[in-house]
């Protein structure tokens, strides 16, 4: 994919959790001022209405729940691989937790400029630009890191290719093994999550919808999303496995969140929504 049109999805990202009034993500999008335009990308969709709302539930509970996962795992240094526009170092950062966050240059650029509005004097370790994709730049990174960290990547792994998800995971051991920590990968179904909400909110027949409508955009934009691998939590268990790690399967919905998007659905449909979160599983990883 473009990295360009990758970092749009980082945008509505923020966009999708500040429509749900995350007082964190409503600062950030206050201060960097995305246009709602990239949501048109889905207008010709006959479900393009109902999208955002439920592209925001799989934000939030993504957002949340590796918020969650990091303050029970309690290292001190948090790294945020592809952080986008991600305001998670305004609710990580105390003085126990140091947030780096690392993204392609036009991402970082555009952070550290706004650097000072939208994280003022938080124990923000900093934003670094890195190419994840290439080996030296993320090990010039984290040979200056000191402290167990949790690595986290959300949304990051289905834009590699398995040669690159080689490399990442190489880099990640590496880290794990000299400073100690873990990695989260929250999001370990990607091709499930969104289909899975359309079901559950607005019925089967849109997920077929959106299947096609998707089916011809990639056979537009020319896209394989087969072609990087990884479709399903086993197979990402078994690659990791494979690579030395230990990997931790963990809930992906817990009843400790306090989620503002299933509170927009009917009860039925938050139900759905939930019970389908239930049986998807993130994962915390670590070296053998
Ligand atoms: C779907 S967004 C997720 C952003 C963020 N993690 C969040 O949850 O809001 C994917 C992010 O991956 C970043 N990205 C894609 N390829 C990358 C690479 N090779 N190196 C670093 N970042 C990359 C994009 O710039 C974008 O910000």
């Amino acid at each position: 994919m473009k990295k360009s049109r990758v970092s749009k999805t980082a945008q509505v990202n923020l966009m999708m959790l500040s429509d749900l009034g995350i007082e964190e993500a409503v600062h950030f999008q206050d201060v960097l001022g995305f246009s709602r335009g990239v949501l048109n990308v889905f207008s010709f969709l006959p479900v393009s209405s109902q999208l955002p709302m439920c592209i925001s539930l799989i934000s939030e509970i993504l957002y949340q729940r590796t918020n969650e996962l990091i303050m029970d795992l309690g290292n001190p240094v948090i790294l945020d691989l592809a952080c986008g526009y991600s305001p998670r170092a305004l609710k990580v950062c105390d003085d126990q937790h140091a947030y780096v966050g690392v993204d392609l240059p036009d991402v970082i650029t555009n952070l550290k400029e706004h650097r000072a509005e939208l994280v003022g004097d938080q124990a923000l370790d900093d934003y670094y630009s890195v190419d994840l994709t290439k080996r030296e730049e993320l090990v010039r990174l984290t040979e200056a890191l000191k402290a167990p960290t949790t690595v986290i990547t959300q949304g990051l792994l289905t834009y590699l290719t398995l040669e690159q998800k080689q490399v990442l995971m190489e880099n990640i051991r590496s880290l794990l093994e000299k400073d100690g920590g873990c990695w989260i990968i929250p999001d370990t179904a990607p091709n499930r999550l969104l289909p899975d909400v359309l079901s559950a909110v607005l019925g089967e027949g849109a997920v077929s919808v959106f299947k096609q409508m998707m089916k011809i955009l990639d056979s537009t934009v020319k896209r394989d999303r087969s072609a990087n691998g990884w479709q399903t939590t086993d197979e990402i268990c078994e690659a990791l496995e494979k690579k030395g790690f230990r990997v931790e399967r963990v809930p992906l919905y817990t009843e400790t969140m306090n989620l503002a998007g299933p509170c927009r659905l009917s009860p039925e449909q938050a139900q759905k929504v939930i019970s389908n979160w239930k049986e998807t599983e993130s994962l915390v990883v670590y070296v053998k």
